[in-house]
């Protein structure tokens, strides 16, 4: 598929998504939010695609945010539509992808574009990247689930300052709240990454889906977490997979994994 807004790449089992607008810092306009939401279904639907690195294009920025123009004159109806449509497409589908997402934040990671780093299942930053969410300074809050994964990672008295605040951390400061896993310089950060999807491709990517239920069961309400993972457990017990693992395991030699 062409995009205008996105460049998708793909290498081996692993496809690189690039926020392609560095002259507006990548802003994410909703022509880029609908391209970004196509890309990810394609990818988790092609089965040789084990992980997918989502980064911003130029040295600049992840993502600046959502694009103010284009919500600067919204009502009231129309602001509860763009957080609601955008969530749904983009922002909770990818946390909820059963292929893994790694977020290579290569800057500015501010507003929606925090919140897309977040709804990816880990990130790893560059030591220029500055993080935040400013949208108090505009008037408004996070729309995009930033109000609700930020505390899941940072702690509900770290979210609220840095919300309440609308000031940016630094790359370290990100690491050491839990924000991102890893600092890299710049220039290292996509091998850094592809070095980490490389471990992970070559596991099970049917238990590294249910893994990911799981986990992220224990953040849904009304949903128990614990419960959600003994079934996932009994469930890997009927895959190849499984059997592939445990006899390579006990054969001494090295799994293969069909999917
Ligand atoms: N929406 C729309 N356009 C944006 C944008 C956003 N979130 N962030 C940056 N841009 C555009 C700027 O308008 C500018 O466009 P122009 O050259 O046509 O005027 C271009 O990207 C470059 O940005 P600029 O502000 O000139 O770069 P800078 O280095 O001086 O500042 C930032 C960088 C990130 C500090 C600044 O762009 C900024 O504060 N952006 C908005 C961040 C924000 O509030 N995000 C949350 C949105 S809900």
């Amino acid at each position: 598929m062409n995009f205008e807004n996105i460049l998708v790449h793909r290498k081996n089992n692993l496809a690189q998504i690039t926020i392609n607008r560095p002259k507006k810092l990548n802003a994410l306009n909703k022509a880029t939010i609908n391209e970004l939401s196509l890309a990810f279904k394609e990818l988790e639907d092609d089965n040789s695609i084990k992980v997918i690195i989502l980064t911003g294009s130029g040295e600049k920025a992840f993502v600046a945010g959502a694009d103010i123009s284009e919500f600067a004159h919204f009502t009231v109806d129309e602001g509860r539509g763009l957080a609601r449509i955008g969530q749904e497409l983009l922002f909770d589908y990818v946390e909820n992808l059963s292929t893994p997402v790694i977020a290579a934040v290569n800057g500015f990671a501010l507003g929606g574009g925090l919140e897309l780093a977040m709804c990816c299942h880990f990130r790893v930053a560059s030591d220029n990247a500055k993080m935040g969410l400013p949208e108090v300074s505009l008037g408004v809050i996070p729309g995009y689930g930033g109000t609700q994964r930020l505390p899941q990672l940072v702690g509900k008295g770290k979210a609220m300052e840095m919300i309440m605040s609308a000031g940016m951390i630094s790359a370290k400061e990100a690491k050491e709240c839990g924000l991102v896993n890893q600092v890299t310089t710049q220039e290292e950060l996509l091998s850094v990454v592809e070095k980490i999807a490389g471990k992970i491709v070559s596991n099970s990517s049917v238990a590294i889906s249910a893994a990911i239920r799981a986990i992220n069961a224990s953040f849904e309400d009304g949903v128990n977490g614990f419960d959600v993972e003994i079934e996932e457990f009994g469930e890997c017990f009927g895959t190849k997979d499984f059997n592939e693992g445990t006899t390579a395991f006990l054969n001494k030699t090295k799994p293969s994994f069909r999917n």
